[in-house]
């Protein structure tokens, strides 16, 4: 059953809770996994306000999509909850950590988050191997132990033969799944996935939501995922809504009783 809710502005359906968390760290605001709090985003090339003063939760084990016209402000929206980019205005918490810990997000980051590209973002000298030990390096310790997770993982995403290949030697979704190896490398309770089926056809496209899907089921990991495809943000718990940097509505899934 798809529930709609469509507010003015930002309603994302959970506003009334983020607004109630306010600025100071509360309780409700601490047991989210992402919240945004009145999240603003402003480039200074162009001024351009990608985000306008954005409220929203992600809850542990969600599976979120975003969707929205191009410019609409979703990758920005990703790499704020990342950490890779921050806010001008406003606050942005990994559990309850704010953004504005730099010590601590860095941790988080390489321990809690994954992300996947559109573009794969793999470096293309390295095997496909390579590119998923690389974000363990300060995390796992050992050289054999990141060599035998890497390929643990590989074989995971169906690339155990793959795994000496190079970037280059492998197509669109098979380096898609390794960027989603990689992603998982430090077993992160959240993988941020910008448009990761954008390049890809849709059966290909369909076997990496699979994948991404097979971890939030079985390991509870946490999904959120920007796409411009109706289809692809249909398969998610909820649907967020963004147009010119505002949230303007959400849906939300419930599993039949
Ligand atoms: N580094 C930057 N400097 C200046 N403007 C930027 C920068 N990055 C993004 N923008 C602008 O901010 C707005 C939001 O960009 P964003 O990349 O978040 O959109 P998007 O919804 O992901 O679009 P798409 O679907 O095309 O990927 C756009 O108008 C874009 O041109
Ligand atoms: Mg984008």
């Amino acid at each position: 059953m798809i529930c709609l809710i469509v507010g003015d502005k930002a309603e994302n359906g959970r506003r009334s809770d983020s607004r109630a968390a306010g600025s100071s760290k509360g309780p409700e605001q601490s047991s989210a996994l992402i919240h945004f709090d009145d999240v603003s985003r402003t480039y200074v090339h162009g001024r351009v306000r990608a985000l306008r003063g954005v409220s929203l939760r992600i809850e542990h084990e969600d599976y979120v999509a975003v969707t929205g016209p191009s410019g609409s402000g979703k990758s920005t929206l990703l790499y704020l909850a990342s950490g890779m980019d921050r806010p001008d205005a406003g606050t942005v918490f990994f559990e309850g950590v704010s953004r504005e810990k730099p010590a601590e997000w860095t941790r988080l980051r390489a321990t809690r988050i994954g992300f996947v590209f559109q573009s794969f973002q793999l470096i293309g000298s390295l095997t496909a191997a390579e590119n998923v030990e690389l974000p363990m390096l300060g995390v796992i310790a050992g050289e054999r132990k990141r060599r035998e997770r890497a390929a643990e993982l590989l074989e995971r995403v169906g690339l155990g033969h793959r795994k000496l290949h190079r970037i280059g030697e492998l197509s669109g979704g098979e380096a898609q799944r390794v960027a989603i190896a990689r992603a998982m490398a430090n077993s992160p309770s959240v993988i941020l996935a910008d448009e990761p089926t954008g390049n890809l056809d849709s059966r290909t496209a369909s076997q990496v939501l699979d994948l991404l899907e097979d971890l939030h089921k079985r390991e509870k990991v946490t999904l959120m995922m920007v796409t411009h495809d109706a289809e692809n943000a249909g398969r998610a718990k909820r649907i967020i809504h963004i147009h010119d940097g505002e949230i303007v509505g959400e849906e939300s899934r419930k599993e039949p009783a």
